[in-house]
């Protein structure tokens, strides 16, 4: 830590509002992400090419303490995932391996319902319901993805390593396993 001044009391640097997961402080990231931004993601093409491009899916922010890449940093985000479903399929994140497979990540539930999809290497896709509260350990060599399933808007925190990275181009290719759809009312896992 730079800039640090011996016996010195100061404020927190960053501040979380934990009704909603908001990130207050200094060089926080926001990224947007509208349905535009994410082709070839959603299994039903004729239901995607209905709805507004610029329908907003998901929302992130993150705090990068250190530089990416680095050993032995952490970064820390946080993800709102609208409600919403292209045909039966539930608005989602686009997913991703880690750069470094091996890196773990957490994530913990804030607000809303969804699930946190899971595939491992050999392509067995399973699901973890996020609630408020609830918390998830990504082992290492894991995908992951996030799906809103509810009706109010999903937000979850997360914290990964810094030199951890994203790999989304195994997912834009092959996808996961499987989908999250709507099945009478109730989200199922349909294999794909
Ligand atoms: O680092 C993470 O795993 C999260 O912060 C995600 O990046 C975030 O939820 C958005 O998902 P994706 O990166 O798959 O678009
Ligand atoms: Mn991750």
């Amino acid at each position: 830590m730079k800039n640090i001044n011996h016996l010195s009391i100061i404020d927190s640097k960053f501040n979380v509002d934990y009704s909603n997961g908001e990130i207050k402080g200094k060089n926080v990231i926001n990224a947007k992400k509208y349905l535009k931004d994410l082709p070839n993601i959603f299994g039903d093409e004729e239901a995607f090419s209905k709805i507004d491009e610029d329908a907003l899916i998901y929302e992130v922010q993150a705090i990068l303490p250190v530089d990416e890449g680095l050993e032995g940093g952490l970064f820390y985000g946080k993800t709102i995932v609208h409600p919403g479903k292209v045909g039966d399929e539930y608005y989602m994140t686009k997913g991703h391996f880690h750069q470094k497979i091996g890196r773990a990540e957490f994530y913990w539930g804030i607000d809303g319902e969804g699930m946190l999809l899971l595939m491992d290497q050999d392509r067995n896709t399973w699901a973890e319901k996020m609630i408020p509260g609830s918390l998830h350990y990504i082992d290492g060599f894991i995908a992951h993805r996030t799906v809103n399933t509810g009706v109010k808007p999903l937000s979850f925190g997360a914290c990964w390593p810094s030199d951890a990275g994203h790999n989304y181009q195994e997912i834009m290719d092959n996808g996961f396993s499987a989908r999250l759809e709507e099945v009478h009312g109730k989200p199922k896992l349909i294999a794909s």
